[in-house]
């Protein structure tokens, strides 16, 4: 799969097979993660790396839409180091955020991004479940596993979102 394929076909899974993501699979992802663009280069990220069974089911009490992560083997939690980017952490965090998509997307995984930043609950609720340090903000958790569903290409191009020069 080249790069532009990989990057057409990512969308979000929710269902996913029973198999196990192996330790070396995780860690190339969240390489990837890690090598995203960062303002001033600070990379101010932090992943929580979800495996156990009660901690995945114990995150669906605290976020409303995920559901999924009843049967995802493995959630990625990606936290902002307020200290390290005060102003760009969601940014960063972000970018790297959409590398991990991708990089599943290419190993053959499925993943779907869960929103909690900005939400307070979702942000307290998370930050309590994991343990948080005031100064680490959770972003987002990233379901992630074997897909159990397809889901093709959607062309979302729109030539009147596109402005030549000036709007
Ligand atoms: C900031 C953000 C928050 C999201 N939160 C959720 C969520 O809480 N639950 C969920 O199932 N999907 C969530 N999604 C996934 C979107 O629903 C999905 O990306 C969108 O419908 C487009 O579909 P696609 O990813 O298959 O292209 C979120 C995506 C983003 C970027």
């Amino acid at each position: 799969m080249d790069a532009l394929e990989m990057l057409f076909t990512r969308r979000s899974i929710r269902r996913y097979t029973d198999d196990p993501v192996s330790e070396d699979m995780i860690k190339t992802i969240l390489d990837a993660g890690m090598n995203a663009p960062s303002a001033n280069n600070r990379q101010p990220w932090h992943f929580v790396v979800v495996t156990e069974r009660e901690k995945l089911d114990s995150i669906m009490q605290v976020h409303p839409y995920s559901q999924m992560l009843s049967q995802a083997p493995v959630a990625i939690v990606v936290c902002g180091d307020t200290t390290i980017s005060s102003h760009y952490w969601t940014q960063d965090c972000s970018a790297a955020t959409e590398n991990i998509l991708l990089a599943a997307r290419a190993l053959g995984l499925g993943t779907v991004w869960l929103g909690v930043h900005p939400q307070e609950d979702r942000s307290a609720g998370v930050s309590r479940l994991f343990n948080l340090p005031d100064t680490i903000q959770p972003l987002c958790i990233i379901a992630l596993g074997y897909p159990a569903e397809e889901k093709g290409h959607v062309d979302r191009y729109k030539e009147e979102r596109v402005h030549k020069n000036v709007w």
